[in-house]
């Protein structure tokens, strides 16, 4: 038996960062999607996956979480959501050893969820092959507590919305999804710089120790998220762009922006983007923009593409974590 699942990835419309600290936040599901099949095994968990910064990568997984056969640091950072997901399903479902095939239709480290998605779709793949019946609600505790374990600090946001897809307003464990009166256009560009969520997740809250106007950049961050909810229900997209730019100013002043993401919001906003920003934890990862007209986000994708920067259109999605057909 083969169980396929696909997970979507994600962007944050605004409030990332401050949210960890209990101020809501706006994101929303993507088209493009991460795709994991899972089949019982032998003695141990085995996962290939090419989400790895260092091409694909085979390694091996013991029930209680244990990564072998890995080369690095950095890579064993890239896989310990999943052993942490492998763990957390060998206790929760009794998993039966499995072999795990990862793939991503985005880069991985880029700020879009990767690691929630990844996770996800690993726990309701391992849940389908242990025949348990999972709830939704109880893959986003799952997904919640395996980012809690690996980053950290975390906030429900990436959980949230890969588990349930469209857009979602978070606050605290709290959710709510929003119907936009007018669905928007996205770019997403990368940086081709990684991004890694527990390390700027902590680099951000050594910044909110030492500095005391980090708490405010954070309230202001909440108001604008605020703001930005009413302007997406009403389908003010012109609204929805401006406080997309605030906020990223805002995300510039907690050190979270890169000279790389500097150009290509540059760039979106020369192309005819309503607004662009950071998405995600930054210091690397994605850009996202909004646009109004399909041909300027081409157009944008195509400056951005002669820059060497890998940029993409992709839509809202309203579907989250799911099992797909597949061959038996
Ligand atoms: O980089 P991503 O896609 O994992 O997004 C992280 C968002 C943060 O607000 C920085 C962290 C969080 O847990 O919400």
């Amino acid at each position: 038996m083969r169980i396929s699942v696909k997970a979507p990835l994600k962007t944050i419309l605004a409030g990332e960062h401050a949210v960890v600290y209990g101020y809501p936040a706006v994101a929303v599901a993507l088209d493009t999607y991460v795709r994991v099949t899972a089949e019982p095994g032998d003695d141990s968990f085995r996962v290939e996956t090419e989400l790895s910064c260092e091409g694909n990568v085979s390694a091996e997984i013991t029930r209680d979480g244990n990564v072998k056969g890995f080369r690095s640091e950095s890579l064993h950072e890239e896989l310990a959501y999943v052993a942490t997901a492998v763990r957390k399903a060998s206790e929760e479902f009794d998993a039966p050893p499995s072999n795990l095939r990862i793939t991503s239709e985005a880069p991985p480290a880029s700020g879009l969820g990767t690691s929630a998605a990844v996770t996800a779709a690993v726990l309701l793949g391992l849940a389908e092959v242990s025949g348990v019946d999972v709830s939704r609600e109880e893959i986003r505790r799952l997904v919640r507590e395996v980012e809690l374990e690996v980053q950290g600090k975390a906030s429900w946001t990436d959980a949230t919305v890969v588990t349930y897809g469209g857009f979602v307003r978070i606050s605290g464990r709290e959710f709510e999804p929003i119907e936009p009166e007018r669905n928007p256009v996205l770019v997403v560009a990368h940086s081709q710089e990684p991004s890694r969520t527990g390390e700027m997740v902590r680099r951000v809250a050594e910044l909110r120790e030492r500095l005391d106007i980090v708490d405010g950049v954070m309230e202001l961050i909440g108001k604008l998220v605020d703001d930005l909810e009413v302007a997406l229900r009403n389908g003010d997209l012109r609204t929805v762009g401006e406080l997309m730019n605030a906020n990223h100013g805002l995300l510039a002043a907690l050190n979270v922006s890169t000279r790389a993401l500097e150009e290509i919001v540059h760039v979106f906003r020369s192309a005819g983007a309503l607004g662009a920003k950071v998405t995600g934890a930054g210091g690397g990862g994605c850009a996202v923009a909004l646009f109004e007209r399909e041909e300027d986000a081409k157009r944008a994708v195509e400056t951005l593409s002669a820059l060497g920067y890998e940029a993409f259109v992709t839509r809202p999605s309203p579907c989250g974590v799911k099992t797909e057909d597949s061959g038996s």
